[in-house]
């Protein structure tokens, strides 16, 4: 078929201006794509549209809420009833550290656990339907490689990461019969500002366009975890596999305790 009578591909990323979200906008970017690109921070949207749109894409920017999971449901709805996304990636995410004496803030472990947890969750849940009807869709949720095992310095990031893996096997399970693909992406250490935010060491970082083409390549296999990068992954596996006690001891010595002291 020629590009002209080929159907436009409708790809949604939200955390678009963050590091991983703007590398896959980047890739994805050619003919023959609409990039629905989500953000707050209108002029790096604007600028990362304009790099996608030099690439052959057309670009839609979006910025409604991911923290008012009603409103973020209302704006899923809309669009996928204009448009039919074939891809959504739900990419926004924040982290917390549990530097301080304190520990982790309360404030912004809720609105952690709202945009970390319940934004994927409430768009997967509303979009999943909709895509089982159609009978195709694909849907990436971002997990991460601490996902396996929970991380002293960073408590309720791990556990809105271990939360997402789940929901994304379970869900890719209820998913499959129904032609709709969901996977789960676990990176390592990837070069953005979160990453270099949180504290304790960082081995095997990666560029954002390495994660990029990694997580393509993991989509187009339809891979359901696509975790990276190896021996990283293997060794935080284990670390699920392990006896807690074990693990724990490992976390300490890799310098994730967050003790600061
Ligand atoms: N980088 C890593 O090492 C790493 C490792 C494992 C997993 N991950 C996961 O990969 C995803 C992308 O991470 P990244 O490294 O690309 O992060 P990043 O560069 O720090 O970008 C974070 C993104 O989240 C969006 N965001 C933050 N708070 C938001 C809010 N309240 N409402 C809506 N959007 C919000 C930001 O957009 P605006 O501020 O424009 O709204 C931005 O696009 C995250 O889910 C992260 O947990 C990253």
């Amino acid at each position: 078929m020629s590009d002209s009578r080929r159907p436009m591909r409708h790809i949604l990323i939200t955390g678009a201006t963050g590091a991983i979200g703007g590398a896959l906008a980047v890739d994805w970017a050619a003919a023959g794509v609409t990039l629905h690109l989500h953000g707050r921070n209108r002029p790096a949207l604007e600028a990362l549209a304009g790099q996608c749109r030099a690439r052959g894409a057309a670009t839609v920017l979006h910025s409604p809420s991911l923290t008012d999971h009603d409103e973020l449901r209302r704006w899923i709805t809309a669009l996928d009833e204009e448009v039919t996304l074939d891809i959504a990636v739900a990419a926004a995410g924040v982290n917390t550290h549990s530097q301080h004496e304190n520990g982790e803030q309360w404030n912004q472990v809720k609105e952690l656990m709202e945009l970390n947890f319940g934004a994927p969750i409430a768009l997967t849940n509303c979009l999943a339907e909709r895509m089982k009807q159609r009978g195709r869709g694909q849907i990436v949720l971002m997990s991460s490689l601490a996902g396996y095992f929970g991380l002293p310095v960073t408590p309720a990031y791990s556990a809105s990461k271990a939360g997402i893996k789940a929901y994304g096997e379970a869900m890719r399970g209820w998913l499959a019969p129904h032609g709709v693909k969901l996977n789960v992406v676990m990176p390592g250490y990837v070069s953005s500002k979160m990453c270099h935010e949180m504290p304790g060491p960082k081995p095997m970082l990666w560029t954002p366009a390495r994660a990029s083409r990694r997580i393509r390549r993991g989509l187009e296999r339809n891979q359901a975890r696509i975790s990276f990068p190896f021996p990283l992954n293997f060794g935080c596996w284990w670390l699920a596999v392990l006896p807690a006690a074990i693990s724990q001891w490992i976390v300490g010595l890799a310098g994730y305790n967050g003790d600061h002291s």
